[in-house]
């Protein structure tokens, strides 16, 4: 054993010391130097075998070395320490502080409404069918006894899709944005045997100025039973029944007379206005105190013919409500333009 190597155990020591990341790393290093069987501890015991002078110089020079070294590995450890207290201030968060609501987004009212509609009419029995938003003339009119000259189908009030003279050659061809839900009817009668009775939910579109209760494009509801004796008697109790459980209070509704070419009698079926309290006193009733919501009668014979049935043999009701309108009446909202705002202050509200 010569001071060279000694020296040699210094280095290498010195050079793992400045390597370690944490305190075990150290203390593998104090092990590997000081330990029982340690690099440096080896050079104690040999001592023993040297004398005289050059046992007195290796003996100083190993105590300098292990001097050294446990200086340099207490002081690296008091920095190590120091860092990992800091590391630890800095991680520290409270476990009991109550945690952030993740920002999350909801259903339109809307859709809230029609997936409502679509719940009471499923537990009558109704089953929910679905029809093109692109329809045909003759769908959309004529096969739901529309005159030829009826001014709904004036291009002031429906949208046509623009073809050219071969494309639209006859009435099935000729294509239109449907102006309500009702060509659904004779699609599904075309298909399908009664007794049945459906519900469609849907966008339409109609070509009509804006104001607080109409809108270019807005959602029905579309509803036809038919069976062999289906009357006016099974309407009004389906009806009221959907109603009570719409609104979950009592509403105001009156039935009165009205036309339309696809059913027989025909009822347009008003609500009291939310908004003035049915005092007439409002923009979004016209001053009238109702708002219309519904149309509804029994289905006329050339509907059903249409449809491909004998109206000899069957017999039945349908109705269409503006979905905008029943969630203006159930959430007093003044302006059907609201719901297509895209304003959130408007929308976080439901
Ligand atoms: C119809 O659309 C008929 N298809 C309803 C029907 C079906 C009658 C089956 C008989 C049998 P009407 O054009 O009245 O009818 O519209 C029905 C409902 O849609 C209205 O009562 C109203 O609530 C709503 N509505 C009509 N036009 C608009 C509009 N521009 N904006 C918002 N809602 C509207």
């Amino acid at each position: 054993m010569d001071k060279k190597k000694i020296r040699k155990i210094q280095k290498k020591a010195q050079k793992e010391i400045k390597a370690s990341k944490n305190l075990t790393d150290l203390n593998n290093v104090f092990k590997s130097y000081l330990g029982k069987k340690g690099e440096l501890s080896e050079v104690f015991r040999f001592l023993k075998e040297l004398k005289g002078e050059e046992k007195k110089k290796v003996g100083q020079m190993a105590n300098q070395v292990k001097n050294l070294i446990e200086e340099e590995i207490g002081k690296k450890s008091k920095k190590i320490r120091k860092t990992e207290k800091k590391k630890e201030k800095e991680e520290w968060f409270d476990i009991t502080m109550p945690g952030k609501e993740p920002v999350s987004g909801h259903l339109h009212p809307l859709t809230q409404a029609m997936r409502k509609i679509m719940d009471i009419f499923k537990s009558m029995g109704f089953e929910i069918i679905n029809g093109p938003q692109m329809e045909s003339e003759w769908y959309n009119f004529d096969a739901l006894n529309f005159p030829k000259d009826h001014p709904a189908r004036d291009i002031q009030d429906t949208l046509f899709i623009q073809q050219s003279e071969k494309e639209r050659a006859g009435p099935k061809q000729r294509l239109l944005m449907r102006t309500h839900t009702s060509p659904v009817q004779v699609r599904y009668m075309e298909q399908n045997q009664p007794p049945f009775r459906i519900i469609v939910p849907g966008r339409v579109f109609r070509h009509e100025a804006t104001d607080a209760r109409h809108e270019i494009n807005f959602y029905q509801v579309e509803g036809l039973m038919v069976g062999k004796d289906v009357s006016v008697a099974n309407f009004r109790a389906v009806f009221e029944e959907f109603f009570r459980r719409f609104f979950d209070k009592k509403v105001k509704i009156v039935l009165r007379p009205g036309y339309f070419p696809f059913t027989e009698p025909s009822f347009e079926i008003d609500c009291s206005c939310p908004i003035c309290g049915g005092k007439g006193k409002c923009s979004t009733c016209s001053g009238t105190g109702w708002l219309e919501i519904m149309g509804a009668g029994m289905v006329h014979p050339n509907v059903l013919k249409a449809g491909g049935l004998n109206p000899k043999h069957w017999q039945g009701f349908a109705f269409g409500g503006g979905v905008d309108r029943l969630v203006m009446i159930k959430h007093k909202i003044d302006d059907i333009r609201l719901f297509y705002s895209s304003d959130l202050r408007f929308l976080n509200q439901f």
